[in-house]
């Protein structure tokens, strides 16, 4: 069945661990096939004879630790690259390897999920017997130098671009992906109102990471301009509703977190309306205000037509504490890009307390 068998593989086969002739008669090989829809049967001889050479089974543990292009493994292996080639060639037809192109590279790899039916055992087994062979310390030395290879082109490059890593980030990705990356923290399956939602700036970001966003907001051209976006951005799990923070028309407890994001200083009486937030928060909810800091601007002042001028970040945590919220803390956002005469901003957040449900009118 084996014509050269290697002698590790011909006493696994042997032993019986591996009598697979019976009890697959044809292996569907998945993973990376399937991935693109396709399966691909493989007889278990192929598999058996792929792995009948010493090189071949070495090639496939290599390629279990790690992604390699041809001319990588030309230098792992120390095997003339026609060689390497047709080794490969063997491995991929036997289902045990796949390929990619990167740009003009071609990187082989093994499958990495495999469907976990009956036929695909045996190469999952085949590929848990490569796994644990021991390669030769020469051939891990030389893995090394061609990571090491990887690393240095990496650091040569980011040597090169220094401090304009900054502009060429933005320039490629915008400035504001970490914030959607950082939202992935935390639990999908809450509700979130945005009060005060304006032009629905939050809404996306919120949109694609929580089951349900509630959005309130007072003015109706801005109701306008938010409908437009959840329609061009597709968001469905957004509900908009006209009304005002100090009433909210949101039912009690029904959000995990409450943000007011600049709006407060538009408020016309600010510290009794903090109550609403606590009201439609569920126990253990969260709430999240973005406020200016106390300022004399002006220009800014009446250029955004505010009624406050800003809030002592000090003032606000004891409001809030004042209101049943607990864990209140501020701080200041550094990473603003201030305006010329626009004033600093400071975060505040506090946690409805999980055991007590007062404050909770209507
Ligand atoms: C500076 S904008 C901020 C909009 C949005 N939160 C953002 O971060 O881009 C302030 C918004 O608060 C709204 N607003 C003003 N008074 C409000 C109130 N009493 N209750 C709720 N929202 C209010 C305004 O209509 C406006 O859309």
């Amino acid at each position: 069945m084996i014509s050269t068998p290697d002698p590790v593989l011909a006493a696994f086969f042997f032993s019986g661990r591996l009598d697979m002739t019976t009890e697959y008669p044809s292996i569907r090989i998945y993973g990376f096939y399937g991935f693109f829809g396709l399966t691909m049967d493989v007889q278990p001889e192929t598999m058996f004879k792929a792995l009948a050479d010493s090189t071949r089974w070495r090639t496939l543990g290599v390629l279990q630790r790690h992604e390699l292009s041809v001319s990588e493994l030309v230098d792992v292996l120390d095997q003339p690259q026609s060689t390497v080639s047709r080794h490969l060639r063997v491995l991929r037809e036997a289902g045990l390897i796949r390929d990619r192109r990167m740009g003009s590279t071609r990187m082989y790899s093994v499958p990495t999920s495999v469907d976990g039916q009956n036929e695909s055992n045996l190469r999952s087994r085949l590929m848990a017997w490569s796994g644990e062979q021991t390669l030769p310390n020469a051939l891990h030395h030389r893995i090394d130098v061609v990571m090491e290879r990887r690393r240095d082109m990496s650091r040569r490059f980011f040597d090169r671009v220094g401090t304009e890593w900054d502009t060429l980030r933005e320039e490629s990705f915008g400035g504001r992906f970490h914030l959607e990356a950082l939202v992935a923290l935390l639990p999908r399956d809450w509700t979130v109102a945005d009060i005060g939602t304006g032009t629905g700036y939050l809404l996306p970001t919120l949109a694609g990471h929580f089951r349900n966003v509630l959005a309130v907001e007072p003015s109706e051209r801005m109701l306008e301009t938010a409908r437009n976006r959840l329609t061009y951005e597709r968001l469905d799990n957004v509900s908009l509703h006209s009304g005002d923070l100090t009433h909210l028309p949101l039912d009690n407890l029904s959000a995990d977190v409450a943000i007011a994001m600049l709006v407060l200083h538009h408020v016309p009486a600010p510290r009794a309306a903090l109550g609403e937030l606590y009201r439609i928060l569920k126990p253990g909810g969260s709430v999240l205000l973005v406020e200016q800091a106390v300022h004399d601007h002006e220009a800014f002042h009446h250029r955004m037509q505010d009624r406050w001028w800003g809030f002592d970040a000090e003032e606000l945590v004891l409001w809030l504490g004042e209101e049943g919220f607990a864990d209140v803390a501020a701080h200041r956002l550094s990473s603003v890009e201030q305006g010329d005469d626009a004033p600093a901003l400071f975060v505040v957040t506090g946690r409805k307390a999980v055991d007590t449900f007062a404050g909770v009118g209507g």
